[in-house]
């Protein structure tokens, strides 16, 4: 009895801690928009202003969150690792995102059609 109550609430914490971390991806496209990302990536993420600019749309939200926390990382100064990317734009668009702004605007960008999609 007592192991069946311990997995419960093991399920019930895992189904939380799952849920606090997941975005929201109507609240991602309002951050999109607030902080204009589409005047490089394209208004739909997967048209740059130029063509070297990256494609978001499609891509995995956990890719883009690990992403745009490295370049926040990396504009405080920490020098470049795997897990710190120095880069002066995003560096400057990714300090003003909160962890949930991360967290929501990737599960929107993630959501949305491109040709880095990979099929389910
Ligand atoms: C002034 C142009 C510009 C704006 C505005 C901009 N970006 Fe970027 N973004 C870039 C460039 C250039 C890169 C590639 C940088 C590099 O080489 O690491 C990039 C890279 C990225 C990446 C990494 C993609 C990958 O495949 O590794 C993410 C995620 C991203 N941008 C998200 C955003 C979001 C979200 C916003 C708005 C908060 C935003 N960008 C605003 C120019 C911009």
């Amino acid at each position: 009895m007592n192991r069946l109550s311990l997995a419960l609430a093991g399920a019930v914490f895992s189904l939380f801690a799952a849920q606090s971390m997941a975005g929201d991806a109507a609240a991602g496209k309002a951050v999109w928009e607030k902080v204009n990302c589409a005047s490089c990536h394209g208004p739909d993420a997967k048209s740059p202003i130029d063509p070297v600019y990256p494609i978001l749309a499609g891509q995995p939200a956990d890719y883009l969150a690990h992403a745009l926390t490295a370049y926040q990382r990396g504009a405080t100064g920490a020098p470049a690792s795997a897990n710190v990317r120095k880069n002066a734009v995003m560096g400057a668009f990714a300090t003003q995102l909160s962890r949930q702004d991360v967290d929501n605007v990737t599960a929107w960008l993630a959501a949305q059609p491109g040709p880095l999609k990979v099929a389910q």
